[in-house]
């Protein structure tokens, strides 16, 4: 089949390079100069295991292809895929501005019936806005799709080459057939593929998200509550886990969720709910409850270090909103850097993947190190966000020999709390004590 995906960012990268991979011809566009210069000579703009060799044989082997010319690719192209962004708006509802300026384009380039498909996050009813956008360009016949996207940042290729279901919206039985040969290749072990109306599809994806948000920060609050009580959360999280219904995913706390889905989604069906009357009561609550737990490895710190962090160093292990991405959006190393900046301290941070996106966010506000033991040199205390691999084991010696108080606040609980203490260091976690 002839694909155009537009947007190239983490989404559209990996449909077009997984639909190419199992034989398609694709033809990935974005605006950006850049990104699709580099993408033309194999260079990935992200962070995403797997990625560099699928694009580099697909385009060597003449199946992908990327291009700023979005006419030429939407004409060649049975089906199109819309894969931009859809950030958050000003009131909390997700902007379909690049979706629908999207769409008036391929209305523009409908030389032949197609088959428009959504992939970006949109809220339900914006089938409907696309399908009016490209029709107010042409009399050319064409169908519209809901096909939300479920990958994983830092396991995208995983995710999309082997889903757990596809889902997709549809209204006619010709683009259901169409769209079922595209997906059986990826779903050949018996995974579903789940045809369903267009709101449906939309909504499920916004259902998703909001399970997983609400789950994460559910546990959160638990592990804070945990503290105050004298439980440990987890035995607490490993005691739940084992009950079937409730399962072992999802359940490990944190320092509040981030990147560039839940927040946003979250906010965008808080918004929809309201809208329609039928106010998520649940769901405000749970950005709320996860925008105050954001705070709390600051807070930890703050109290190990006396209650002040003015003219105090602090080493910062990753950046990330979690590990295998260099996705910093909505980090909640963001937020523990502003706060830290603005009481006062100095920051020395570390990430495996997530430095250049750092610098760009960050400038000079912060010391950037190579290794993650120089952020320690001189430091008072280390805080630990990120769980990437290679903090997981902490070289207690060699940790205290270069910090000046031995003060570790972990965010990720990857550190025993007997042998931190043991060991002489003054260690915080999250609902654990
Ligand atoms: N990142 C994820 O993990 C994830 C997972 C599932 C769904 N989604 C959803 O998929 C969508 C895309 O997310 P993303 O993370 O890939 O975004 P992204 O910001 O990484 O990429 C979006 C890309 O679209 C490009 N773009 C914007 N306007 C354009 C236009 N008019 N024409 C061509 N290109 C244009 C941008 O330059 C950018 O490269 C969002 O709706 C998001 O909610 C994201």
């Amino acid at each position: 089949m002839n694909i155009a995906v537009i947007g190239t960012g983490y989404v559209g990268l990996v449909t077009g390079v997984g639909f190419a991979e199992t034989g398609n011809a694709v033809i990935c566009v974005d605006v950006d100069v850049s990104k699709i210069d580099r993408l033309k000579r194999n260079k990935i703009p992200i962070y995403e295991p797997g990625l560099e060799p699928m694009v580099r044989r697909n385009q060597d082997e003449g199946r992908l292809s990327f291009t700023t010319d979005v006419a030429t690719a939407v004409e060649a192209a049975d089906i199109v895929f819309i894969a931009v962004g859809t950030p958050q708006d000003e009131d909390g509802s997700a902007d379909l501005r690049h979706v629908l300026d999207v769409a008036t384009v391929v209305g523009q380039h409908m030389n032949r019936p197609k088959i428009v498909v959504t992939k970006s996050t949109v809220p339900v009813g914006t089938a409907e806005k696309v399908r009016a956008a490209v029709a107010a360009q042409t009399k050319v016949g064409f169908a519209v799709a809901s096909n939300p996207e479920f990958l994983k940042e830092g396991a995208a290729v995983q995710d999309f080459m082997k889903p757990d279901r596809v889902v997709l919206g549809v209204d006619d039985s010709e683009t259901e057939a169409t769209l079922r040969e595209l997906y059986e290749p990826f779903v050949r072990t018996g995974n579903p593929i789940l045809f369903m109306d267009i709101p449906s599809a939309e909504f499920t994806k916004y259902a998703a998200n909001a399970m997983l948000a609400t789950r994460i920060t559910l546990m959160n609050q638990f592990a804070d509550l945990c503290e105050r009580v004298g439980a440990n959360v987890e035995h607490v999280r490993l005691g739940i886990g084992t009950d079937e219904r409730i399962g072992r995913a999802f359940l490990f706390p944190g320092p509040g969720y981030g990147g560039s889905c839940f927040p946003k989604d979250v906010k965008a069906l808080v918004s929809t709910a309201r809208g329609a009357g039928f106010p998520l009561e649940l769901l405000e609550s749970v950005d709320r409850v996860n925008e105050a737990h954001k705070h709390v490895p600051f807070a930890k710190v703050k109290a190990s270090l006396g209650g002040s962090v003015r003219g105090r160093t602090i080493a910062l292990w990753g950046l990330a909103f979690k590990a295998q991405t260099d996705d910093m959006r909505d980090s909640s190393s963001l937020i523990f850097i502003a706060e830290a900046l603005a009481q006062g301290a100095t920051l020395r941070v570390h990430d495996p993947k997530a430095m250049d996106e750092a610098r760009r966010r960050l400038g000079s506000t912060v010391s950037y190190v190579e290794s993650p033991y120089e952020a320690l040199e001189g430091a008072d205390a280390l805080v630990v966000l990120t769980e990437w691999q290679e903090y997981r084991v902490l070289d207690h010696e060699r940790a205290k020999k270069l910090l000046k108080s031995p003060v570790v606040v972990d965010g990720r609980n990857l550190y025993d709390p007997a042998r931190m203490r043991k060991a002489g260091f003054t260690y915080a976690s999250i609902g654990r004590i």
